[in-house]
C-alpha cells in the first residue's frame, strides 16, 4: 500500500503521539458512551426488559408488544403460582379487551377472578412499598380498576420513530460517523499492521456503517431489516474499537517506523 509505506504514525514526535493517544482514547470513550446510551434508551422500547431485536423493531418499524404479564407467566413466573390460577390468567389475557374488562372482577364468577388472583398471588411483591429480597416494587400490581392494569395485560401497539426524527438522526449520524470513519481510515493505513488486516477492517467499518444507517430506513417497511441495524451496527462499532486499539498499539510498541526510516 503506497500510502502506508510512506507515512507512519510512529515517525511522529513523542508529543504528537501523546496527543493522538488521548484523542483516540476519548473517541473510544465516546463510542462506549453511545453504546451505553443505546442500551439505556432502547432497552425498554418493546416494553420488556433486556435489549433484544424486538427493541430495534419497535423503534424503527413499530411493534405489537405482547402483554407483559402474559410474557412473565409464560416463562414460569412466579414459581409459587399454582397451575390453575396461571391458566385462568393466561386464558383471560387471550380475550378481547371488553371481555377482559367484564371478567376482571366479575361478581358472578364462581372461580377466582383475575383481580382476586393478582391480589392474592402477586401484590405481596409488586407494590411500591413492597420490601424484602424477592420484592419487585418497580412494577405495581395493586390496582383497583381494569383500566389501571390494562397496559400490562393487553397488547400494545408501539409506533415507530417519526420520519422527522429519523431524518434528523440520519443527518447527524451519517455525517459525523462517516467523517469519524474516514479519520480512522487514514490513521489505520499509517500503522505498521499488514495491509490485508487493515484493509479488511476498514472494509467492515465502511460497509457496516452503510448497512446500519441504510437499514434504519429499510426497517420502516420491513421489520427484518432490524437485523441489518444490529449486525451492521455491531460490525461498525467493533471495527472502530479494533482500529482504535491498533492505532494505540502502533503508537507505543517498539519499532514500526517503516522501511525508509528504520536506520
Ligand atoms: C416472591 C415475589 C414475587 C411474586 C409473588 C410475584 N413476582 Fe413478579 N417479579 C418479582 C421479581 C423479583 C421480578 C423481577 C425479576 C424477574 O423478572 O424475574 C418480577 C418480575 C415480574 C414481571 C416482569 C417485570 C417487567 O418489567 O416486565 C412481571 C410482568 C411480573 N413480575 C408479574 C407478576 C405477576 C402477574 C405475579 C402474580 C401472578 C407476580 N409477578 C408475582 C417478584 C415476584
Amino acid at each position: 500500500m503506497a500510502f502506508g509505506h510512506g507515512v507512519r504514525l510512529k515517525r511522529c514526535g513523542v508529543l504528537a503521539r501523546l496527543g493522538l493517544t488521548f484523542m483516540v482514547l476519548t473517541l473510544l470513550g465516546g463510542a462506549a458512551a453511545s453504546g451505553f446510551y443505546l442500551w439505556l434508551k432502547q432497552e425498554k422500547r418493546d416494553l420488556h426488559p433486556g435489549l433484544t431485536i424486538d427493541d430495534i423493531k419497535a423503534h424503527y418499524h413499530g411493534l405489537q408488544s405482547r402483554p407483559r404479564l402474559l410474557v412473565a407467566l409464560e416463562r414460569g413466573h412466579p414459581e409459587e403460582l399454582n397451575a390453575e390460577d396461571r391458566r385462568t390468567l393466561t386464558t383471560w389475557m387471550s380475550g378481547t379487551p371488553s371481555e377482559m374488562e367484564q371478567a376482571w372482577a366479575d361478581p358472578d364468577s364462581i372461580d377466582l377472578t383475575p383481580s382476586e388472583i393478582i391480589a392474592a398471588s402477586c401484590v405481596s411483591c409488586h407494590t411500591p412499598d413492597a420490601t424484602g429480597p424477592k420484592a419487585y416494587p418497580q412494577l405495581n400490581l395493586r390496582v383497583g380498576s381494569f383500566a389501571a392494569i390494562q397496559p400490562l395485560v393487553t397488547s400494545v401497539q408501539i409506533q415507530p420513530v417519526s420520519m422527522t426524527i429519523l431524518a434528523l438522526s440520519t443527518h447527524t449520524h451519517a455525517l459525523s460517523l462517516a467523517v469519524l470513519a474516514m479519520v480512522l481510515w487514514g490513521l489505520t493505513l499509517m500503522t505498521r499492521w499488514p495491509g490485508l488486516v487493515s484493509g479488511a477492517l476498514l472494509a467492515v467499518m465502511g460497509i457496516g456503517l452503510a448497512v446500519d444507517i441504510g437499514s434504519w430506513w429499510l426497517a420502516r417497511d420491513h421489520a427484518a431489516w432490524a437485523w441489518g441495524i444490529a449486525i451492521g451496527g455491531a460490525a461498525f462499532n467493533g471495527a472502530v474499537g479494533l482500529s482504535g486499539l491498533m492505532i494505540l498499539l502502533d503508537l507505543w510498541l517498539p519499532g514500526g517506523r517503516g522501511k525508509s526510516a528504520s536506520a
